[in-house]
C-alpha cells in the first residue's frame, strides 16, 4: 500500500444518465434489461454499486424533452431526477446525489422546496446542478422559445439567489419542537425573503429545516463568460467537458479565477472532467466490446470521421485502415476538438471501424484498455492540475459501474489518489467544501 494521507486526492462522481449508460446503444447491449429506464430497481442497483466504490456522488442530468436528433428518441435523462433520487436515497446511506434542474422553466419556490426536502431526506447528501437550458424542444414544452443568454442568465442569477435565500429563511436553529411550551418553531428565527427581481419574486419563508449539511450544494455545467458568473458566485462543483489536459486546466483556472473575483476561495469550487472509459482485459477486448455495441451504427459515423480528418470517407470503407496517401492528406478539423486525437489513432494503423471503436467521437476522453490505462489517464490529468476529480460515464451501466468500482477504484486507492472510505456523511464533506446556510454574504456584497 502506497497511500500517503497528506496527498491531495480526487473526488469522483458517477453519471447515471438515462440509467442505461452513455452509449446510444447501451439499452440493446447483452444482459441489459431494455425496460431499465422505467425500472427503479435497476437504478437502485447502480447507485449501490457506485456507493460500494465509495464514489462521492451520482450525477443525474436532465432534459425536459426528447431530442429526436439524439439517439433516435432515446431519452437523455432519468424519468425525473427528483423522484429517482427520492427512491435512491432510501437504498443508500453515504453517496451524494447531484440533480440537474433548470433555472429557466422552474419557479424558485418550487426548486427551493423540492431540493431542500431532498437534502433533508438524504441527510445532507444532495446537490443541485443549476442549468439554464438551451434546447428549443424543452422550451416548447412550456409554451416558450429559448431566450437570449442575457435573459436566461439574468433569470438564473435571480432564481439561484432567491432559492438560497429561501433555504436560509427557516433559521438554522428555528425548529424548537418544544412539547412543553407548545412552541413548534421559533418564529423570531423564521424570516420572509421578500425578494423581487426582473424575472422572479418570492415572499417566503420556506418551511423546511436545515439538513445535516445546512442546504444543498450548488453545481453548474457549461463555461463561457455567462456560465462563469454562475460557477464563480455559487458553485461548489463544476461539471466540465474537455478533451485535453490543457483545455481542462484552462477551464479549471477560469472557474477558480471567477470564484476569486466574487470574493470566494478558489479551493471551494471543484472542477470535474468528464471521462468515458472503455475497459477490457486488453486493448483488443475493449475494442471488441465497443465494436459489438456499435455494430449497427458505426458505418453511419464514417463520413463524420472523414469530416474530422478533412477526407472523403464512405461507410463501405469501414473495414480498411486509412492509406498512406490519406494519412498524408489528413488535416484535423479546427471545428472539432477531438480531431487531432482521431488522427493520432488513425496513424496507429487501425481499421476505420477500430478507429471509431476507440471512442474518438465520444463526448469526453475515452481511455481504451485494461483498468490501469483508465487509472493512468486519471492520474495524469489530476496531477497536471487539469481537474479536482472526474464524472465518469460508463458505456453500459449494467456492468460498467461494477467494472469501474472493482477494477479501477482499487488502483486509484493503491496509488493514494482516491480515498479508501467516505470522508464524511454529507455531500459537502465528500467534496471538501465549507458549510453554507442561506445566501453567501461574500457573494451578495456585489451581486446584481
Ligand atoms: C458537461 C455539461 C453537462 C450539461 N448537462 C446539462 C443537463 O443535464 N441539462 C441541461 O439542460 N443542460 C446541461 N448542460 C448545458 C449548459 O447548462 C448550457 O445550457 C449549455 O452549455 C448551453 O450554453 P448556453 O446556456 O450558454 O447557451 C450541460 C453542459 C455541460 C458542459
Amino acid at each position: 500500500m502506497t497511500t500517503n494521507p497528506a496527498k491531495r486526492q480526487m473526488t469522483l462522481g458517477m453519471h447515471l444518465g438515462t440509467g442505461y449508460g452513455s452509449q446510444a446503444n447501451a439499452w440493446r447491449a447483452p444482459g441489459v434489461n431494455p425496460s431499465a429506464y422505467a425500472d427503479i430497481e435497476a437504478q437502485v442497483r447502480y447507485a449501490r454499486a457506485a456507493e460500494r466504490g465509495t464514489l462521492d456522488f451520482l450525477f443525474l442530468p436532465d432534459n425536459l424533452a426528447i431530442t429526436p436528433s439524439m439517439g433516435g428518441g432515446i431519452p437523455q435523462a432519468t424519468m425525473d431526477p427528483v423522484v429517482t433520487i427520492a427512491a435512491l436515497a432510501r437504498a443508500t446511506s453515504r453517496i451524494g446525489f447531484v440533480a440537474t434542474g433548470t433555472t429557466t422553466f422552474n419557479e424558485p419556490y418550487n426548486i427551493a422546496r423540492q431540493y431542500k426536502a431532498l437534502d433533508v431526506i438524504t441527510h445532507g447528501r444532495f446537490g443541485w446542478n443549476a442549468v439554464t437550458t438551451a434546447d428549443p424542444a424543452a422550451a416548447a414544452n412550456f409554451g416558450q422559445t429559448i431566450a437570449e443568454r442575457p435573459v436566461r442568465y439574468g433569470r438564473a442569477h435571480e432564481v439561484i439567489q432567491t432559492v438560497q435565500a429561501l433555504w436560509g429563511s427557516w433559521g438554522e436553529d428555528a425548529w424548537t419542537r418544544d412539547k412543553a411550551t407548545g412552541r413548534f418553531v421559533d418564529m423570531d428565527r423564521v424570516r420572509p425573503v421578500n425578494l423581487r427581481g426582473e424575472h422572479v419574486a418570492s415572499q417566503g419563508p420556506l418551511p423546511i429545516p436545515p439538513s445535516e449539511q445546512g442546504q444543498p450544494v450548488i453545481f453548474s455545467a457549461g463555461g463561457g463568460e455567462y456560465g462563469l458568473t454562475i460557477a464563480g458566485r455559487y458553485a461548489s462543483g463544476v461539471i466540465g467537458a474537455a478533451f485535453t489536459i490543457e483545455d481542462a486546466r484552462a477551464q479549471r483556472d477560469a472557474v477558480r479565477r471567477a470564484a476569486r473575483q466574487y470574493g470566494r476561495n478558489p479551493e471551494e469550487v471543484k472542477f470535474f472532467a468528464g471521462l468515458m472509459p472503455l475497459i477490457g482485459a486488453t486493448v483488443e477486448d475493449a475494442l471488441a466490446r465497443r465494436r459489438q455495441l456499435d455494430e449497427v451504427s458505426a458505418p453511419q459515423r464514417v463520413p463524420y470521421l472523414g469530416a474530422m480528418l478533412g477526407l472523403a470517407l464512405e461507410p463501405e470503407q469501414i473495414d480498411r485502415p486509412l492509406t498512406a496517401g490519406e494519412l498524408a492528406d489528413a488535416r484535423p478539423s479546427g471545428f472539432d476538438p477531438r480531431s487531432q486525437h482521431a488522427l493520432s489513432v488513425a496513424r496507429e494503423g487501425w481499421t476505420i471501424r477500430d478507429i471509431l471503436a476507440h471512442g474518438i467521437i465520444d463526448y469526453h476522453p475515452t481511455p481504451v484498455g485494461p483498468p490501469s490505462v483508465v487509472a493512468d489517464h486519471m492520474q495524469e490529468w489530476f496531477e497536471a492540475g487539469a481537474c479536482d476529480g472526474f464524472w465518469i460515464s460508463p458505456d453500459v451501466n449494467q456492468d460498467g459501474i461494477d467494472t469501474f468500482v472493482d477494477e479501477v477504484v482499487p488502483i486509484l486507492r493503491e496509488r493514494g489518489l482516491f480515498h479508501d472510505g467516505y470522508r464524511g456523511t454529507t455531500l459537502r464533506e465528500h467534496l471538501g467544501v465549507p458549510p453554507q446556510y442561506g445566501l453567501d454574504p461574500r457573494v451578495m456584497r456585489d451581486a446584481q
